[in-house]
Formats: structure tokens, C-alpha cells, sequence
């Protein structure tokens, strides 16, 4: 049977990388296997893409082009033959994210992405992707707290407005698809935000059965 994909998402600070490690072990604790990865990246040459894509300045066209050249790696080499396998997938974003900072944060229009995620990938999106949502006050002050020594990316240097825009974003995609995005306040405890997530993964994993 074919596995399930997941995904997660969020501003930066919103603690995806948290949530990760622990959500991988639950699931394999309940005898699935879980290819872990994240976007960009997920491959050799998507790896290669993502130091570019955070570091060098570009044009926002080659931005967008460069993340979905990443992923249409991700989806051919890594995702779509884990699935094929019965494997499940846990991403650390994917396309929503091109919608959230390259749509809302820097302004391309929601046309051109959907172009390229027709050519990219038609008709195919994740079974389950958890949104987790904090204000953006919050999201700064933990993204800083994170870097410890470690210098800002391109994203992280960015204005308090333009990760207004990129929750916006999130929060309007959840709103149009609200089966796939679930919302889950990370404002919180990382105790509640599991607690919440679990449920979430408890349905998928039955519906999976
Ligand atoms: P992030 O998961 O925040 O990495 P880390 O936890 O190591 O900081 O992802 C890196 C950045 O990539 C993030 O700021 C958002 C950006 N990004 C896009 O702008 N568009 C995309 O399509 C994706 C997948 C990520």
C-alpha cells in the first residue's frame, strides 16, 4: 500500500524542526517506516540548491524557479519512490511554502506558482500537512533565541512585515483547504502542540489502515 505523506509547516521559529524528530519516532513506533527530509533539499543537488536559494541574493523568478527545481529532485529521486515503497514521507515544507514566502512574503502572483506546480506536480499534494502558527512576534524572538552564534539567512534577515505576509499566506491556505492544513496553535507548550498534532496523526494513521 501506498504510504502517506506529510508535511510541515510554519514561519520560521514556529519549531517545525522540534516536532519533527518526534513525530518520526511515533510513527515507527507504530510500525511504519518514515523517510524524514525537508525542502529545499532532500537531495544532493536539492542540498546544493538550498545553500544557494539561502544565501545568495537573486531575482525572485530564479528564487522560485531554484525551489521548485529542488523539488521536482525531491519529488523524482527521494518522494515519490518512498511512497511507491509503502514508505511514509515527513517534509519539513514543501509547496506550501513557496505559496506562503515567495507568494505572500515577496509578492508572486499565486498564478505563476500554480504554473509550476502544474508542470511539477499535477494533482498531487500531501495527505496531511500540520501548520503551526504563532504570532510573529514570537516566531522572531525564538528564531533568535535558535541562532545562538550562527548568522541569518536571507529569509531570517527579512522584516517583521514580510513574515506578516507569509503567515497571512498560510493562514489563507488553511482557510481554502481546510481537510489538508490543519492549524495548530504553537504559541504554546510543546507538550500541547504534540498532544494536538497526535490527534491529528491518530486519524491519518486509522484512515491509513
Ligand atoms: P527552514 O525550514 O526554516 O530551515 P531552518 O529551520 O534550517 O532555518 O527553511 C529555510 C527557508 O526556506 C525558510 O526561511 C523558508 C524558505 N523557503 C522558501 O522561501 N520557499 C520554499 O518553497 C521553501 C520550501 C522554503
Amino acid at each position: 500500500m501506498r504510504g502517506k505523506f506529510i508535511t510541515l509547516e510554519g514561519m520560521d521559529g514556529a519549531g517545525k524542526s522540534s516536532h519533527v524528530a518526534w513525530i518520526a519516532d511515533w510513527l515507527r513506533a507504530r510500525g511504519r517506516r518514515v523517510l524524514v527530509t525537508r525542502e529545499p533539499g532532500g537531495t544532493p543537488l536539492g542540498e546544493q540548491l538550498r545553500t544557494l536559494v539561502l544565501n545568495e541574493p537573486m531575482d525572485l523568478r530564479t528564487e522560485t524557479l531554484l525551489v521548485f527545481a529542488a523539488r521536482q529532485e525531491h519529488l523524482a529521486a527521494c518522494i515519490r519512490p518512498a511512497l511507491d515503497a509503502g514508505d511514509w514521507v515527513l517534509s519539513d515544507r514543501f509547496t506550501d511554502a513557496t505559496y506562503a514566502y515567495q507568494g505572500g512574503g515577496r509578492g508572486l502572483s499565486e498564478a505563476h506558482i500554480d504554473a509550476l506546480v502544474e508542470l511539477v506536480h499535477p494533482g498531487f499534494e500531501p495527505d496531511l500537512t500540520v501548520l503551526l502558527d504563532v504570532p510573529v512576534e514570537t516566531g522572531l524572538a525564538r528564531a533568535v533565541v535558535r541562532n545562538g552564534g550562527q548568522g541569518p539567512d536571507r529569509f531570517e534577515n527579512e522584516r517583521r512585515e514580510f513574515f506578516e505576509r507569509v503567515r497571512a499566506a498560510y493562514l489563507g491556505r488553511a482557510h481554502r483547504h481546510p481537510e489538508r492544513i490543519r492549524v495548530v496553535d504553537a504559541s504554546g507548550s510543546i507538550e500541547d502542540v504534540e498532544l494536538t498534532v497526535r490527534g491529528l496523526l491518530g486519524s491519518l494513521a486509522e484512515a491509513g489502515q
